[in-house]
């Protein structure tokens, strides 16, 4: 994967988390996945009165590439003012080890978006339930 790849998709993720829906924690998270073909998929979190109901970014990107048909990903970036940036939450590794085993894992704070630390999905989910 490229470095170019890679500013490409946490510049994606910083841009989806200006639309981040978080009026109770105020903590903004954007997320982007890189399809197999090239394509941009993103999205940030959506939180919800009733607090067990938000949705975090990962998800919510991930939902809404695999509801547009794309289901081969090679990478997932996702940022937030963090300062060593914003790892997923257990639910979301999850997820990611069922819909995109492959992805490289991008993590960057916000604002310092050049310094990205980088796993792959296993590495944050080893032994990850599959039926
Ligand atoms: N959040 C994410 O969007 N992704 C993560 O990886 C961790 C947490 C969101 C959920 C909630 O809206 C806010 O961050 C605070 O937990």
């Amino acid at each position: 994967m490229s470095s170019r790849d890679q500013a490409r998709l946490i510049a994606a993720a910083l841009q989806a988390r200006e639309n981040a829906v978080a009026p109770y924690s105020k903590f903004q998270v954007g997320a982007a996945l890189l399809t197999s073909d090239g394509k941009i998929i993103s999205g940030a979190n959506v939180e919800s009165a009733s607090y067990g109901l938000t949705c975090c970014a990962e998800r919510v990107a991930l939902f809404k590439a695999l509801t547009e048909g794309q289901n081969n990903f090679k990478a997932v970036a996702v940022v937030a003012a963090l300062p060593k940036g914003p790892t997923p939450c257990g639910a979301c590794r999850q997820l990611l080890a069922e819909y995109a085993p492959e992805a490289l894992v991008w993590i960057a704070d916000a604002r310092r978006p050049k310094v990205v630390r980088e796993f792959t999905v296993r590495e944050l989910l080893p032994e990850a339930f599959s039926l």
